[in-house]
């Protein structure tokens, strides 16, 4: 996203909603960025949260899981936080960091959804497709963090990368996929809710979503291919 999308409060502060990923001790439990939440609280992250509408609008919904983005980038960063902030969300909060390194650092298993919605379709530039987040490593790396029987929901409005995500998905055995349900902030006909969907609509671009869950384990994983 570019510089002129967003423009960040003179006096906006993360307070004690956004965390630097470099900062934090390793390895990053999702649940100690939540001051006296339950420990045994569901979370859910989201990766690359541009100015953090879906972590603002899905948290107030369901008020009982915990909702984490990472977002790389520090200007979008600062202005999530500082709404969450603003907003007093007891159930959201943003690490600043890449969403590679912020998945390894999370604990096996400690994640209970995850969403990425409208993943950046750039560089275009020839083998560019290598660069995209969404590949089969990154995939491992989401199947590490999340829960057995846990979502992982995609939606995109770039073809190409939709089916790049197709292919890597179908290449993870433990990725099974599922129909794509909306969360629960997106409204009538919306598959995200968020605002890259919001501008994308009216622009009348083709959105596509695809979504999955972590089996159990290999064997059920194979027993659903087959059956
Ligand atoms: C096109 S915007 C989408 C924002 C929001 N999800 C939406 O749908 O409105 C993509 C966002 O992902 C962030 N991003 C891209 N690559 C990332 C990465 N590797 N780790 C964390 N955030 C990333 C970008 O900085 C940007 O804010």
């Amino acid at each position: 996203m570019g510089r002129s999308h967003v423009r960040t409060r003179r006096d906006a502060d993360p307070g004690g909603y956004g965390f630097d990923l470099e900062t934090l001790e390793r390895p990053v439990d999702p649940r100690r960025l939540f001051a006296g939440a339950p420990g045994d609280a569901p979370v859910e992250v989201e990766i690359g949260s541009g100015k953090g509408s879906f972590l603002v609008a899905e948290s107030e919904l369901r008020p009982d899981t915990l909702f984490l983005g990472v977002e790389r980038a520090r200007r979008y960063w600062l202005y999530a936080a500082d709404r969450l902030r603003r907003r007093e969300r007891p159930n959201a909060r943003i690490v600043r960091g890449d969403a590679r390194e912020a998945l390894e650092a999370m604990p096996e298993g400690s994640v209970a959804g995850l969403h990425m919605y409208f993943p950046d379709p750039w560089p275009k530039r020839r083998h560019a497709h290598r660069r995209l987040l969404i590949q089969p490593e990154f995939l491992a790396a989401c199947e590490r963090v999340l829960a057995a029987g846990a979502p992982l929901r995609v939606v995109t409005d770039d073809p190409g990368y939709f089916d790049q995500i197709e292919a890597a998905l179908a290449s993870r055995e433990r990725l099974v996929r599922r129909p794509y349900e909306p969360p629960a902030s997106a409204r009538e006909g919306e598959l995200a809710g968020s605002n890259f969907e919001r501008k994308y609509r009216l622009e009348g671009r083709r959105i596509q979503a695809a979504a999955a869950v972590l089996s159990a384990d290999e064997d059920d994983a194979l027993a659903n291919e087959q059956g």
